[in-house]
């Protein structure tokens, strides 16, 4: 085999924040040859491998030039098509019409103001990651969340409301991974919104993760997302390698989907059982 495969990072994080560790190693150990690259440096050609996309967590203050530059490389996991329809949360509202049920979510455009939920709720930018921008209120805290939605504005973007789903205090939400439209495994992360502080890169707060055996309804509800994902770009779930659906328990109970990351998700392998690398590497091969 002589194509490789190339980690794609940031400059802040050029391999990653460590969870890829056993990547390399399982890659090697099926054959494929493959190494870290910075997204935007300049030096790199990404045309001689298959680019996937990892940690490159410094791209939504210029997400512009993250997608230009997707749509450049010959061969990007997942591909440029998808990554640009999935970086920005508005996403939510296809899944929505194609009947997955989702977190109940109202998007507001620059302009537009809210009526306000009464009860606890969260505003967070519609293009964000690693939780930064992303706030809770309760009900009668109206004037600080407008000042944060105006903030949120300010750089142009349209922001999510959403009802505080209060289950994510007590069990965080459920990640499940998927490698070429397989699942692998899952993992959990406790609730963010609690002032939790920033990693030392500045690009995501700090998580608290741990391992997750998901129940009947949170594996099938990740199913359908997946197939419905697929079903609205035209893809089947093969094409892509990687998918992690981050599912909430709601206040009946059903899960619900909180996001779906095709983009560049941390996948969790720390938490995982030692063979998910293998099955990575070999979804990787596959697409080689
Ligand atoms: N509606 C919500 N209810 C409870 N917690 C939420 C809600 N929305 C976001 N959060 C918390 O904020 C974190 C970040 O929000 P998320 O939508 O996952 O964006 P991202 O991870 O892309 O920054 C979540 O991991 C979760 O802990
Ligand atoms: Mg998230």
């Amino acid at each position: 085999m002589s194509a490789e495969a190339i980690l794609v990072g940031c400059r802040k994080l050029p391999e990653g924040d460590g969870d890829e560790r056993a990547v390399l190693p399982a890659l090697a150990d099926l054959g494929v040859r493959a190494r870290w690259a910075v997204w935007d440096d300049p030096e790199v050609d990404f045309a001689s491998g298959l680019a996937i996309l990892r940690a490159t967590w410094d791209y939504t203050d210029r997400l512009g030039e993250f997608l230009d530059w997707c749509a450049a490389v010959p061969r990007l996991c997942n591909p440029a098509g998808v990554v640009r329809w999935n970086t920005d949360k508005s996403y939510l509202a296809d899944l929505a019409g194609a009947g997955v049920a989702i977190v109940p979510t109202e998007l507001i455009p620059p302009g537009g103001t809210p009526r306000w939920p009464d009860a606890e709720f969260v505003l967070k930018p519609s293009i964000g990651v690693g939780s930064i921008g992303a706030a809770r209120f309760a009900a009668d805290e109206t004037e600080a969340a407008a000042e944060h939605l105006a903030g949120l504005h300010g750089t142009g973007h349209t922001a999510l409301l959403q009802p505080y789903q209060a289950h994510v205090d007590a069990e965080g939400e459920t990640a499940l991974v998927f490698f070429g439209g397989v699942y692998s495994h899952a993992f959990t992360k406790g609730a963010m919104l609690t002032g939790s502080d920033l990693d030392g890169s500045g690009l995501y707060r700090s998580e608290r993760l741990g391992v997750a055996e998901p129940e009947p309804s949170f594996r099938r509800l990740a199913e359908d997302v997946l197939d419905a994902a697929c079903g609205l770009r035209g893809l089947r779930r093969a094409d892509l390698l990687y998918a992690r659906v981050d599912l909430v328990r709601t206040a009946g109970g059903a899960p619900a989907l909180l996001e779906l990351e095709l983009t560049e998700p941390s996948l969790g392998f720390s938490y995982a059982d030692p063979a998910a690398p293998l099955r990575f590497a070999s979804a990787v091969r596959q697409l080689l």
